[in-house]
């Protein structure tokens, strides 16, 4: 809710309320939910600001830096007016949330210049988050150059937040890290024109009075901002990364930023509760938004580049009869692609390894009784390509220079419509020719040598995603009905820009059950586990040659999207039978595990989820023993998110017997976990992680 009385504005959520001075562009407020009331008049004059420019006695880090016609780079953004929007207003070009959020406009101008700079705050009241975007509007009459516009500018009280991010590298995505931030800058940003494995923009600031997270709904470079001086406050910025950015703006134009979002939050279970309902609700749109995801398998490190349509049309025998839904034909069906290093944008079958095309292929997998889905890599370019032979300028490369190859590829220059318009093209014939039902949207490197024919180069990052967004709006609007997934080799683009196009994302390149406990954990602090698509694979895994159990493989997928990715006519008949029941187990509780609320556990050596239905009537938890010591202490865990005021039957999968326990027994108790570990499966599975899945119903009274 958004209510004015004089110079404050109230923006009330369901469990908290953020009050501005808007004349002043201050935050008075921010945290749990206040009281009717407006007396706020004592807390004015903080000084915790809602925007920034240089040019005033200030030091902390600048939300918005203008280089103006007159040379100079000051700005002095005063109040104009607010007006609260009944709708929430698009941004053009670029994805953003939606839903039922009223929106707030400040507008602020530079006298002397007559730029404005728009706020735009959106509440969203269910899930406890606050959209904020900017704008910068050129009032005057000559060409101005934006040199920074971030989304949002939080001044948080007092400083040594705790600063959490979620790092890591292709294979390692979204690992927890946590520091004090004791004053300086922190930056947590990425220039590789993706969002990055190594840098998620999810971050989470901790502080005494409780929990603040922030995200930004954009795929491309990014920078959140700590800075503080022993000042009292700490200054959060979040927005696009200004690296290598300089946008004109000519007279009567103007720039909008990409969307960013924040939440407040006791805790960070609370946190995670709060941004999973948003992403859900707010983010994640289309047919497949609220429907169960079919499990599916994936050729990919069953064949790899090595497979003909008898090989595929095998798999997808015994895949449906372990009861898959959906077959994922991976890289290599087109063009001559039987390696890595040729044929990205020859986008048309290789007759002789899909056996007479793609469409005949299939058809012959819908006949099997599975639905059918397709890679692609679309925004990519082999040198040894038919494409790069017709058109060398598709490729994104500065005149003059070696370009940079990765994975031995370049991308395409999609800031170029022309470019744009190809790919639509190419890829609407991909998916309409074989009617997929399923599409995945990878995109493997990051970026180099950026430059486009008359593209201003402090321009080129951002008008790259422009053209992106716009293509995948586009193909997305066409085919409605397909569920597309999104890949950057794993989850090197996992972000809220690509969830507001593809309801699901590969969520990493590495399938090692005990890794993915890690990766999947750390990617759920901030996305709700329908986006984490996680696929058992075989052993030893070939990303790290760990073993584990079939079992605890499949458990760690129950904490995300099932998906298997091995060779499916090499299971033994006791690995098929084992498979038949892991899937026929997902089924059933497919709609609790895809869309519960999860939660984390923890304990000594042990790791886990645990996804609760609404009603919380019902409830599964996986459970790993990560670690083993001879004579160390007896491993406990403490289940979350029950009602603490029933009983509940719990039982282990695949185990006979039951017990019974009270809710707040099993929340606040230290469940013993005495039979997690037994000898012979460990040494059977190379000492692999240990796991328990638990199952909770409730006693009906
Ligand atoms: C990337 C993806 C993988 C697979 C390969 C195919 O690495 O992340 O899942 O699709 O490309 O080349």
């Amino acid at each position: 809710m958004i209510r004015k009385k004089g110079q404050f504005i109230r923006l009330d959520t369901v469990n908290t309320t953020m009050v501005l001075d808007a004349e002043a562009a201050e935050y008075l407020y921010y945290g749990s939910k206040l009281n009717a009331g407006w007396e706020f008049g004592m807390y004015a004059g903080a000084g915790r600001k809602m925007l920034s420019a240089p040019g005033k006695a200030e030091y902390l880090d600048y939300s918005v830096v203008l280089e103006n016609a007159d040379g100079g780079f000051a700005a002095d953004f005063v109040y104009s007016k607010s007006k609260v929007l009944v709708e929430k207003p698009e941004i053009a070009g670029l994805p953003s949330s939606y839903g039922e959020g009223k929106t707030l406009e400040l507008k602020y101008v530079d006298a002397p210049t007559k730029v404005a700079l728009y706020l735009y705050y959106t509440v969203f009241e269910d899930s406890d988050v606050i959209a904020v975007s900017a704008k910068i509007f050129n009032g005057s009459r000559k060409e101005i150059r934006l040199r920074r516009l971030a989304s949002l500018q939080l001044d948080l009280p007092g400083d040594g937040y705790e600063v959490v991010t979620f790092e890591g590298s292709w294979g390692r995505e979204c690992q927890y890290v946590s520091r004090v931030h004791g004053g300086g800058i922190f930056i947590n940003d990425s220039k590789r024109g993706m969002s990055s494995h190594t840098r998620n923009p999810f971050v989470i600031a901790k502080g005494g009075q409780g929990v603040y997270g922030f995200n930004l709904v954009y795929s491309g470079n990014h920078k959140e901002t700590f800075d503080s001086e022993r000042g009292g406050l700490t200054r959060a910025l979040v927005g696009m990364n200004d690296f290598m950015f300089d946008w004109r703006l000519a007279a009567g134009e103007e720039f909008a930023s990409p969307e960013a979002v924040v939440c407040y939050a006791p805790d960070e279970d609370a946190l995670s509760g709060r941004m999973h309902a948003f992403v859900s609700e707010h983010i994640i749109r289309g047919k497949w938004k609220r429907r169960e995801r079919p499990v599916l398998v994936n050729n990919w490190e069953g064949t790899y580049f090595n497979f003909n349509s008898e090989k595929i049309l095998a798999m997808a025998e015994s895949a449906k009869e372990a009861g898959a839904e959906l077959f994922v034909l991976d890289d290599g069906w087109f063009g001559k692609r039987d390696n890595d290093a040729c044929s990205l944008g020859d986008w048309y079958d290789n007759v002789e390894k899909t056996g007479g095309g793609l469409a005949e292929l299939a058809d012959k997998i819908r006949k099997i009784g599975l639905s059918f889905g397709i890679w692609v890599e679309p925004e990519m370019i082999s040198e040894d390509s038919d494409l790069y032979r017709s058109h060398p300028n598709f490729a994104m490369k500065i005149p003059g220079r070696t370009p940079t190859r990765m994975r031995h590829q370049l991308m395409l220059n999609m800031a170029d419509e022309k470019v744009q318009n190809y790919v639509i093209r190419v890829i609407s014939d991909v998916i309409s020719r074989s009617d997929a039902a399923y599409v995945k949207w990878d995109f493997n490197r990051s970026m180099t040598d950026c430059y486009g024919k008359g593209i201003v180069a402090g321009e080129y990052f951002h008008r790259y995603m422009l053209g992106y967004y716009r293509v995948v709006s586009k193909i997305v609007k066409k085919f409605p009905f397909v569920l597309f997934e999104g890949c950057a080799s794993g989850g090197g683009r996992f972000d809220l820009g690509n969830l507001c196009y593809f309801p699901q994302y590969w969520t990493s390149d590495d399938t090692d059950a005990r890794e993915r406990i890690s990766i999947q954990r750390g990617t759920a602090y901030g996305y709700p586990q329908s986006a984490i698509a996680a696929h058992v694979s075989a052993c030893p895994n070939h990303q790290t040659g760990n073993t584990n159990s079939l079992r605890t493989r499949f458990a760690v997928c129950c904490g995300g999207v099932l998906g298997y990715e091995l060779d499916t006519t090499k299971f033994t008949p006791e690995e098929t039978e084992e498979v038949k029941e892991q899937i026929a187990f997902y089924k059933q509780n497919r709609k609790l595990l895809q869309f519960g609320e999860q939660y984390r556990l923890e304990g000594a050596g042990i790791e886990g989820f645990m996804t609760v239905a609404k009603d919380k009537n019902t409830a599964i938890a996986g459970v790993f023993l990560m670690e083993r010591h001879t004579f160390g202490p007896l491993p406990t865990v403490r289940f979350k998110g029950l009602n603490a005021g029933v009983s509940y039957e719990v039982s282990v999968w695949g185990q006979e017997g039951s017990f019974r326990a009270n809710g707040d027994l099993l929340m606040n108790g230290d469940f013993p976990l005495a039979d997690l570990f037994d000898f012979e499966t460990a040494v059977k599975n190379s000492g692999g992680v240990m796991s328990r899945m638990y199952i909770f119903k409730k006693v009906k009274a």
